[in-house]
């Protein structure tokens, strides 16, 4: 036994001559922080890092089975929800690991501020950690695209819209943003890179050099009323605390963050179990406009900002707000970096971020049950009236429940009700012929959706033949350059 001991010993060192790491990582470990700093308020920035671990191995899990692209992203996830075991158990944990994970950097973020922790000397901590909120949020948004079904396509298209009225270059964004003019085969492969390398990468960077810094400036001390941070006195001031009162930090102040860090974990679990993975909703398909995309949980209010305000103002609080919010944010440490620590003399502080949680919350709380997209399902609860079925093979009145089914009202209207974004089909057949139509269906045109994939080949015939009823008293429309043949030939 002490063979081995010894063994492991030798191998060790073998290592540390080498690498040097150990000493200064036991170092980083152990060293002295003030001892009002083991709190259970100071628990929330170790456990985002655990969360964003978390992330890091489920998503490398999920991306061996993941099919980054437009045809199969979609079924790669059925097929992890219901062929692969615990398939479903790794796609729930990494989506409420996502969720948890905004919730806690968030939550970090108003402590820190709450602490007046962004003050000198460490404002660039603080700075460092606005860019972190961004990326976490970016990976958010991102790692929704990446389920590639009806929310993702809806949330993609309105943050498309959204990007477009920038003044000049919007076009062009949009085009970068979804690698062409429309959201396809490109965009997925754009969004796919940037979920699983850029902004992963960029974020683990930060996360490290934020972590050198809060060892190297030492952990925050517990403010206190009427001691206030002197750019000339704080950091002798925190080294005397910290000599008089230090602890090491491990293991006497990161017993709290680890046993926070597991009920998180653990609460994730219990979420994932009982609540199970995020979508996929439907197919992606832009031909189904009756549907409510809803975003997730992190862009819930923006969505419900959106749909409260009035369209005049929309472009100008769309770009000026997240500007102001953001240059607010990162300029907080510079303007007041010294001063007043303590909540309860920073009463302008603590109502800001009140108005500002209370904000939030409303809106998020709005943005469950807001509707999204205007009610396009007005006139599929009307049967196609009567008279059209009248005197019908069984084969187009089989039509006329395609026609029903797959909504074609929402835009053409036929015996007077329906939408108007297309022509009325009452007398369709009057001027085009069944290939004509049958064209016009499957590929679509101008302003008109294509549905070749969305309709079988029998529903298909079912539904032309149904159209090819619909003309009134007039004669059927012929095609004039298949009669000049025929002629010929006569
Ligand atoms: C999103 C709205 C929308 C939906 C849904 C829709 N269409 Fe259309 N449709 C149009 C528009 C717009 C046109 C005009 C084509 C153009 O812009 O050139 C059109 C044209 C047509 C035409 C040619 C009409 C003519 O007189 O030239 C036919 C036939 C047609 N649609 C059939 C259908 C059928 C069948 C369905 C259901 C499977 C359907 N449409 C669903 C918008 C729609």
């Amino acid at each position: 036994m002490s063979r081995l001991k010894q063994r492991s010993i030798d191998l060790y060192n073998w290592f540390e001559q080498r690498l040097g790491l150990g000493a200064p990582m036991i170092e980083a470990a152990e060293h002295e922080v003030p001892v009002s700093t083991s709190s259970w308020w100071y628990v929330f920035g170790s456990a985002a890092t655990v969360i964003l671990m978390l992330q890091v191995m489920t998503g490398i899990l999920l991306a061996l089975v993941y099919a980054p692209t437009a045809s199969h992203a979609w079924s790669s996830l059925e097929f992890l929800d219901h062929n692969v075991r615990l398939g479903w158990f790794l796609r729930a944990m990494h989506g409420w690991g996502s969720d948890f994970m905004v919730a806690i950097v968030l939550i970090h973020m108003v402590q820190v501020f709450m602490f007046g922790a962004f003050k000198f000397p460490r404002e660039l901590t603080w700075i460092i950690g606005v860019f972190l909120l961004l990326l976490t949020l970016g990976m958010a948004f991102t790692g929704q695209v990446l389920r590639f079904d009806q929310d993702a396509y809806w949330g993609l298209g309105i943050g498309a819209s959204i990007v477009s009225r920038v003044p000049v270059i919007g076009g062009p964004l949009v085009g970068l943003m979804l690698g062409g003019p429309i959201i396809a085969g490109n965009t997925l492969s754009r969004f796919f890179a940037l979920h699983v390398f850029v902004i992963p990468g960029i974020l683990l960077a930060l996360v490290g050099l934020h972590l050198w810094m809060v060892i190297r400036l030492g952990i925050n001390e517990w403010p206190m009323p009427g001691r206030l941070v002197s750019r000339k006195t704080y950091v002798r001031d925190y080294h005397r605390l910290t000599e008089q009162t230090g602890i090491p930090f491990v293991p006497d102040a990161a017993w709290k963050d680890a046993i926070f860090a597991a009920a998180i974990m653990l609460a994730i679990v219990a979420c994932a179990l009982w609540f199970g993975p995020f979508g996929p909703t439907g197919q992606p398909d832009p031909t189904i406009i009756e549907t409510a995309p809803k975003p997730d949980f992190a862009f819930l209010w923006i969505y419900a900002v959106l749909a409260y305000l009035p369209p005049a103002l929309e472009t100008p609080v769309l770009f000026i707000a997240p500007v102001l919010a953001i240059g607010a944010m990162l300029l907080l440490p510079l303007v007041s970096g010294e001063g007043e620590k303590h909540w309860s003399k920073r009463p302008i502080a603590v109502l800001m971020v009140s108005v500002i949680a209370v904000t939030l919350g409303v809106f998020t709380h709005l943005g469950t049950y807001t509707p999204w997209s205007p009610i396009m399902n007005a006139w599929t609860g009307d049967a196609v009236p009567a008279k059209y079925l009248h005197n019908r093979t069984p084969l187009e009145r089989q039509g006329a429940i395609v026609f029903q089914n797959k909504q074609c009202r929402n835009c053409h209207s036929i015996g007077g009700s329906g939408g108007l974004r297309g022509p009325a089909l009452d007398t369709l057949a009057s001027h085009m012929t069944e290939d004509q139509i049958i064209r016009q269906v499957l590929q679509g045109n101008g302003n008109m959706p294509a549905y070749g994939n969305a309709l079988s080949p029998s529903e298909t015939t079912a539904l032309v033949r149904f159209l090819t009823t619909l003309r009134g008293d007039q004669e059927p429309a012929r095609d004039a350059s298949r009669e000049m043949v025929l002629k010929s030939e006569r």
